[in-house]
């Protein structure tokens, strides 16, 4: 959610940090703009918009300078203008920030009985106002110390000042930020992925850190203004896994990379000859583990439902799951003997980390399941078992879906296996069917013709449904939420069996509804499930697995048949059609796959 970036160098910094924002528009992209330093003066050039508008407003305005901050927004406070898009700048200082002020209405009134005069509807201006305030009796230091002391909430910021000529002021509280260096210039960055092209040294900063940056020197400081020493962190460098090769949209590469990413993360994994899980590190002993919580959001917070069925047939250890955003504000009663597993695509998610970092304080077993191994949360847990899928740029989460699911079933089984719930032949034949699924998968990704006759269906309808029971219902709950996050139809996930219950109201003729109904132990009541629904007028899309015998049911509109494993890994198989049945759906309405409206990849504040 808004990324930030600022570079001061001896050179000019504005096509270099154009360049950042394009690469962080994935966390935010209803306006952007940035500001530099030039000649003693702060200039901006801001837009509403995608980073392409502002190139064009830039290339009208001859922005020149050494030093500068760039932004791109997701709008909190104040909707998305121009007058409201960062950088906010006084004659003195410009802002750039990502994240929440929340006593900023407090703060505005503070400030405007001291004569400052606000241009915006944003909570970040009161910072800006702040440090021009303290900056008229204190020095910098002071100044910037000052200011965060006053301020409640989440923030990462980037500052320039305009009688500072080669200075820029990075500081975080719960939204990340992390520091790159270069030849005669560093950087600050929302992520290193946006420092990528121009370095692959990187510092983070932790919680309630700030840093000053020169051309020539970084300094890091505490929060009372202590120097900080910090590890220089190298990072590998793929540039092709950040680019769309000859794809349309990252999401249909990230669906296809799918066999790729299960392969890399079988192998990362499962030891082929020994027929053994690798997690030799993991740090606590059976006995040590009662029961499990698992945390997340949105698809992350799906892929944890699934892990309840796995870790509870498996292990029969006692298993809940919670949304992190509700976790936090809960009286939870923290176990001791229990292991809380953060799962998170980004590992930047504030809610999930917010619930990590309770969890830590409350001196529990922490865990996370993790894509980007140098975010927040997976610093932050005491254990990490990153998903090995690769950067996932297009907003709707895929591919990190299937990293997760395999992940959590991979530590489940190795669970079952300390505790010694599972019975040897049996835990082989299960580490022996995950050397199958990247070639399984690949056969789902063959039902493109399918699904693209059928999503016209799903295209301007008043909504839809997607059924399914045991493994099958987080999966049609991720199915739901695919379809609504892309072709902005609305959509409910709802276990087959409480169709009755309430919902089979909603049925009437011609709706589309979707069934999952593998063979596993569930199908024959599925089946059952989904004959009431199309009693009733629904138009059925069938999802199920291959196999010799007979679908005894009538009037099926449509069927899609993925390929036959085991029942655990059946969730794999039947998920990739119901991302492109909403791919196809937001294509055929020409909406933007990677970026759809009011949402944002990392979404950083609660
Ligand atoms: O980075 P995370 O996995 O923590 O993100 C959690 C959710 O915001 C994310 O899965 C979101 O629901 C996706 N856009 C869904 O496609």
């Amino acid at each position: 959610m808004c990324g930030i970036v600022g570079i001061t160098s001896n050179k000019q910094v504005t096509n270099s940090i154009i360049n950042s924002l394009r690469k962080l528009e994935y966390r935010g992209y209803d306006s952007a703009g940035i500001a530099t330093l030039n000649n003693g003066h702060i200039n901006e050039v801001k837009s509403e918009g995608r980073v392409d508008v502002l190139e064009k407003n830039l290339s009208k305005s001859n922005l020149k300078g050494n030093v500068g901050i760039g932004h791109v927004r997701w709008a909190t406070h104040g909707v998305p203008s121009t007058v409201n898009a960062h950088p906010h700048s006084s004659e003195k200082v410009s802002v750039v920030h990502n994240g929440i002020i929340e006593n900023s209405t407090i703060l505005k009134k503070y400030l405007i009985k001291k004569g400052h005069q606000f241009k915006s509807q944003t909570d970040t201006e009161v910072i800006v106002h702040l440090i021009t305030e303290y900056l008229k009796k204190d020095d910098l230091k002071k100044s910037i110390l000052k200011m965060l002391k006053k301020l409640h909430g989440s923030f990462a910021l980037g500052i320039i000042f305009k009688d500072e000529p080669d200075l820029i002021i990075g500081a975080r509280r719960g939204s990340p930020l992390a520091v790159g260096y270069g030849p005669n210039e560093n950087y600050l960055g929302s992520d290193s992925y946006a420092l990528k092209s121009m370095t692959n040294k990187i510092s983070y900063l932790n919680d309630g850190e700030f840093c000053i940056l020169k051309k020539d020197s970084v300094e890091f400081f505490d929060q009372k203004g202590n120097k900080v020493n910090k590890k220089i962190l190298k990072l590998s460098s793929n540039e092709q896994s950040y680019e769309k090769g000859d794809y349309k949209h990252f999401m249909a590469k990230e669906i296809d990379e799918q066999p790729t990413t299960i392969k890399n993360c079988v192998n990362e994994y499962v030891d082929k000859i020994n027929k053994e899980i690798n997690i030799f590190n993991f740090p606590w002993k059976a006995n040590e583990i009662s029961s499990v919580v698992l945390i997340g959001c949105g698809t992350a917070y799906h892929s944890c439902l699934i892990g309840k069925y796995w870790f509870e047939k498996l292990t029969n250890l006692d298993v809940t799951v919670d949304i992190a955003s509700e976790f936090r504000y809960r009286r939870v009663k923290f176990k001791k003997d229990a292991l809380y597993i953060f799962v998170s695509q980004s590992g930047e998610t504030a809610d999930t980390f917010a619930a990590l970092d309770l969890c830590n304080k409350n001196k529990v077993k922490t865990c996370s399941v993790v894509n980007v191994v140098e975010s927040s949360i997976a610093r932050e847990s005491k254990f990490v078992l990153p998903i090995h899928c690769g950067p996932e740029i297009g907003v709707a989460s895929t591919k990190a879906f299937l990293g997760q699911m395999l992940v959590l079933y991979i530590l489940s089984l190795k669970i079952a296996k300390m505790r010694k719930e599972i019975d040897k032949k049996i835990y082989q034949e299960k580490i022996n069917s995950l050397f199958d699924l990247s070639k399984l998968t690949n056969n789902s990704l063959e039902t493109d013709s399918k699904i693209q006759s059928v999503c016209s269906s799903f295209v301007n309808i008043k909504g839809s449904m997607f059924l399914g029971r045991g493994l099958s219902f987080p999966i049609a709950l991720e199915g739901a939420l695919k379809l609504k996050e892309l072709a902005y139809v609305h959509a409910e996930g709802y276990p087959a069996g409480e169709m009755k219950h309430g919902p089979l109201a909603l049925i009437e003729e011609g709706m589309p509804v979707v069934v999952l109904a593998p063979r596993d132990e569930y199908y024959k009541k599925t089946i059952s499930n989904m004959q009431e629904v199309i009693a009733r007028g629904a138009k059925v899309l069938l999802i199920t697995n291959k196999s010799k015998d007979e679908i005894h049911s009538e009037n099926i509109w449509e069927k899609i048949e993925v390929e036959n494993t085991s029942e655990d890994l059946l969730p794999f198989l039947i998920t990739i059609p119901l991302q492109k049945l909403a791919y196809y759906s937001a294509f055929k309405k020409g909406y933007d796959i990677d970026k759809p409206r009011n949402l944002a990849k990392s979404v950083t504040v609660e």
